[in-house]
């Protein structure tokens, strides 16, 4: 009797402290609080909850796997339950209801037929009602995700449903405590040529800017998008963005928050530190701050004086502006003359945020010209713009009245064109030089912009004319074969001028094509030894891959020993070129070596992971990134070593292939190769481009410490700015420097395990979020480690010469 009362106690104990979690509910299944409905591959779980303090419940969406509770969406979230009875039901006209002692406190209401419905948890973290059998999203009764609350997750929308009226915007917590909607919201604001904002009630808070096709305007580095891909929607229907994340395994939201200085910020779950990270915030500046510099003036976060009127336009009240008050803004300096339509025109600047759009017209098929025509014949018409600026502009956006909240951004590409009266138009004329250096950045973008319109109209003609050259395809694909004697005769028969590089698999040539196109040929070394099939079915692979950072394999040519293969030429030749050399890398800042180094990376990253096969590439150096005609790096000769090495299987190798200087120990010493391998020689091209030295440049003055133990040296003694090369002093951004010393430090260290991937080295250099201290590095020493000798038979291992790749082909 006393045992069967203990397993009954037992029995009740266990059922009390184990929540029961469902999959489903149905009519006759209900949800009361201490129950859980979980999604299907456990990352979401809906039940009650109370947040911080708070002792009210409420009915809310969280992740079911990150310890840090974090609620995502609160059905309930303006009116509580105020103790444990709170129960949820599914009644049979396909409706929530959520009731406390027979009180409704929230309910759907749904007037689709229902049949036989069903509520089920998506592993999204989207709350689904719908019909038994049916899972068209369209057909859905009701989903959490036309009602969001203060979280986008990926998938999920923002913007308008202009069909069924939802509004899909994000609303605050008025306090950790109370989940119910504070002033701070972010969606779109609907006008001509609409846009997301955040407002603050009914007011602008900080806006966004509108799409242009590439990017939201006031986020130009966002075309970068290096782990999130954005899709933007717009027709009669609705408009609107969603994300997705480019890793699968990525955990990411975007939340709104009012009462962090972060107010609109995408966070990252970082599983091994297990905690939110920011990955990026709104807003961001000073600048980003809704009008602050008043009408007709522009912000400028990076300029001592923040605010400053446009080009004939002086601050509306001198005084108030010297006092660093500016919302009052600019007013001009001569009237616009307006009655005599030919005496006013227009002053191009690029690389702004547009201004506020909610006085705007949209024509959608008109040309840039018929835009400026129409806006010079209404006198309230004050600027015009390409609406997208994809493939060299189209639409024809115009402001009406005051231009606000202007501001100047780092590499925006949107152009636009301000009224101004012909007087005004006349001194900017003749003052030519002073507009053009007091926007550089203005007038960088619109000669990168130039130089692609250039590049794209030479392409267009070289793809045409191209087809005249092929003898044919490689069979089933696109591969074009190139006749030998045509590519002899671009070569000047690979005369010794026009050769332009030499590496352990060939020599390489710069040639001329007869329509003019510029090509680099490598001839490869007859001793390679590989068979014709193999040949064709590696290099068929990496002509499969395309991607802006790599160099684009345009052709092979077979015959007999020979086999040549044919790349676009790259004007700018290879990155060492332009580091090492002491006049060359003055021209090349700071800027353009941080988007250099993004552009590796993504390369990179495309090579390990995101095609459709696994390449290492195993001899990265900076000789191996090439620059184009705007300075985009493109990594070169990748997957050629994979095309050699039939007898590397994965992982291990018994020839060592690669340059010393960039190899990781393991891969050096037993020949072990894995994309840590690849990140570690990443590192080293990251310092050589900071500090502008070789790796192991340092060594030839009767050092010990190669360039990866002199930065490991000044990191531990905290000076690593000491690293950083004085031809950069001058244009380098502090922060980002440091974390990409920060970055290359963990590239390089010891053990391929603690190395990042590439994936996470991308999310570290474009964030601001904590990065882990860094273990000690491998290969700090000038000398080499012993074992390196001693396993070198064994090994094959190689040359030193560190400009050249090292093989040991020739033994065969
Ligand atoms: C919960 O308490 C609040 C105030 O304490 C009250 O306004 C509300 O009506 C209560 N809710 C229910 C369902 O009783
Ligand atoms: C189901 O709930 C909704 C919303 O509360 C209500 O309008 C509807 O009448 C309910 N249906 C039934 C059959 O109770
Ligand atoms: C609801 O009912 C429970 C138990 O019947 C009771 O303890 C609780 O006070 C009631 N809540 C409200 C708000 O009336
Ligand atoms: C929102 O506006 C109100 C009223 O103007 C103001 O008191 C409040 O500080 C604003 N909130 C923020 C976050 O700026
Ligand atoms: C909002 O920010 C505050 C302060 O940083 C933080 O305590 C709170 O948890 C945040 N709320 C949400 C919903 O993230
Ligand atoms: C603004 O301040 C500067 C000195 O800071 C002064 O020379 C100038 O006269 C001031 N201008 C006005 C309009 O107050
Ligand atoms: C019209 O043009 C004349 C001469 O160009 C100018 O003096 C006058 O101010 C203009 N009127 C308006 C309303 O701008
Ligand atoms: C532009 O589109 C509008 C409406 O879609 C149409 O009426 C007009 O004829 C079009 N204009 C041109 C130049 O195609
Ligand atoms: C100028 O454009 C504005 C805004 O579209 C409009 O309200 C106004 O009527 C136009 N004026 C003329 C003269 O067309």
């Amino acid at each position: 009797m006393a045992i069967l009362s203990f397993i009954v106690i037992l029995a009740y104990i266990l059922s009390s402290s184990l929540a029961i979690e469902l999959d489903y509910i149905h009519v006759s299944k209900s949800l009361s609080d201490g129950m859980t409905l979980v999604s299907q591959g456990g990352t979401f779980e809906l039940g009650f909850f109370s947040p911080g303090k708070s002792q009210n419940r409420y009915l809310g969406i969280w992740y079911k796997k990150i310890p840090v509770q974090t609620v995502v969406w609160v059905a309930n979230r303006a009116n509580p339950i105020n103790g444990s009875s709170g129960i949820l039901t599914l009644n049979s006209t396909g409706n929530l209801v959520l009731k406390e002692n027979e009180t409704i406190i929230w309910n759907t209401a749904s007037q689709k037929q229902a049949k036989n419905p069903v509520l089920e948890l998506l592993d999204g973290g989207n709350l689904v009602l719908r019909n038994d059998g049916d899972s068209n999203p369209k057909a859905y009764l009701w989903q959490s995700f036309d009602y969001p609350c203060d979280t986008q997750l990926p998938g999920m929308k923002t913007g308008r449903d202009l069909q069924n009226g939802f509004d899909w915007r994000v609303t605050c917590w008025k306090s950790p405590d109370d989940p119910s909607p504070g002033d701070l919201s972010y969606g779109l604001v609907l006008s001509d040529y609409p846009e997301f904002s955040i407002m603050n009630g009914t007011k602008k808070f900080s806006r966004i800017g509108p799409w242009n096709g590439l990017y939201f305007g006031g986020v130009p580095n966002m075309k970068y998008e290096y782990i999130y891909e954005l899709s933007y929607v717009t027709n009669k229907d609705e408009i609107f963005y969603s994300f997705s994340t480019k890793i699968d395994s990525l955990i990411t939201r975007v939340v709104i928050n009012q009462t962090s200085e972060h107010v609109l910020t995408q966070y990252l779950w970082d599983d091994k530190v297990q905690h939110w990270k920011l990955f990026g915030s709104l807003p961001a500046d000073v600048c980003d701050y809704y009008g602050c510099c008043g009408a007709f003036g522009y912000c400028s976060a990076a300029d001592t004086h923040v605010c400053q009127c446009l080009k004939g336009f002086s601050p509306k009240s001198p005084k108030a502006w010297n006092l660093s008050i500016w919302t009052q803004g600019c007013v001009r300096n001569e009237p616009l003359s307006c009655n005599v339509t030919s005496s006013d025109g227009f002053l191009k600047y690029t690389g702004f945020k547009e201004p506020d759009t909610q006085h705007t017209r949209l024509i959608e098929n008109i040309t840039l010209e018929d835009c400026e025509v129409l806006c010079l014949k209404n006198c309230s018409c004050m600027a015009y713009a390409n609406s997208d600026i994809r493939e060299g502009g189209r639409g024809c956006v115009m402001w009406f009245g005051d231009l606000i909240d202007l501001k100047l951004l780092q590499g925006g590409e949107q152009s636009i064109y301000i009224r101004m009266p012909a007087s005004e138009l006349e001194i900017s004329r003749s003052h030519k030089k002073k507009v053009i250096i007091s926007a550089t950045i203005a007038a960088t973008c619109g000669m990168l912009l130039l130089c692609y319109v250039i590049y794209k109209v030479r392409r267009n003609i070289a793809e045409k004319s191209k087809a005249e050259y092929f003898e044919g395809y490689v069979n089933d694909t696109d591969l074009p074969m190139f006749d030998l004697l045509m590519i002899s005769n671009a070569t000047d028969n690979f005369s010794l001028n026009n050769k332009i590089g030499q590496g352990g698999f060939g020599t390489v040539y710069k040639g001329k094509l007869a329509d003019g196109q510029e090509i680099a040929v490598k001839r490869l070394s007859h001793s390679s030894g590989q068979g014709m099939t193999e040949f064709l079915t590696e290099v068929k692979l990496i002509a499969k891959l395309q991607h802006r950072n790599l160099v684009k394999l345009l052709g092979c040519c077979i015959r007999g020993q020979e086999k040549l293969l044919v790349y676009e030429y790259m004007v700018n030749g290879s990155l060492d070129n332009f580091i090492f050399d002491r006049m060359k890398s003055k021209l090349l800042e700071w800027p353009q070596r941080f988007l250099i180094i993004f552009g590796v990376a993504r390369g990179l990253l495309y090579l390990h992971q995101d095609s459709r096969l696994r390449i290492i590439h195993r001899d990265l150096k900076l000789s191996n990134v090439l620059l184009d005609d705007k300075l985009n790096p493109k990594i070169s000769d990748f997957g050629i070593a994979r095309a050699f090495g039939v007898d590397q299987t994965h992982g291990n190798t018994n020839r060592v292939i690669g340059t010393y200087g960039y190899m990781a120990p393991e891969y050096a010493i037993n020949g072990l190769f894995s994309v840590k391998s690849d990140v570690f020689s990443f590192g080293i091209i990251l310092m050589e481009i900071i500090s502008g030295n070789r790796n192991r440049a340092l060594c030839h003055a009767n050092e010990t410490l190669n360039l990866v133990g002199y930065a490991w040296m000044l990191w531990k003694e905290d000076r690593p700015l000491e690293l950083i090369d004085p031809n950069i002093k001058e244009s380098c951004v502090i922060p980002e420097v440091l974390r990409c010393i920060h970055v290359s430090l963990l590239c390089v260290q010891q053990h391929p395990e603690d190395r990042p991937t590439m994936a996470s080295v991308l999310v570290m250099l474009g964030s601001k979020m904590d990065l882990v201290e860094p273990k000690e590095p491998g290969f700090f020493s000038c000398k080499l480690p012993t074992e390196v000798s001693s396993h070198s038979d064994q090994h094959n291992i190689i040359t030193l010469n560190d400009e050249l790749t090292v093989t040991s082909l020739d033994g065969r």
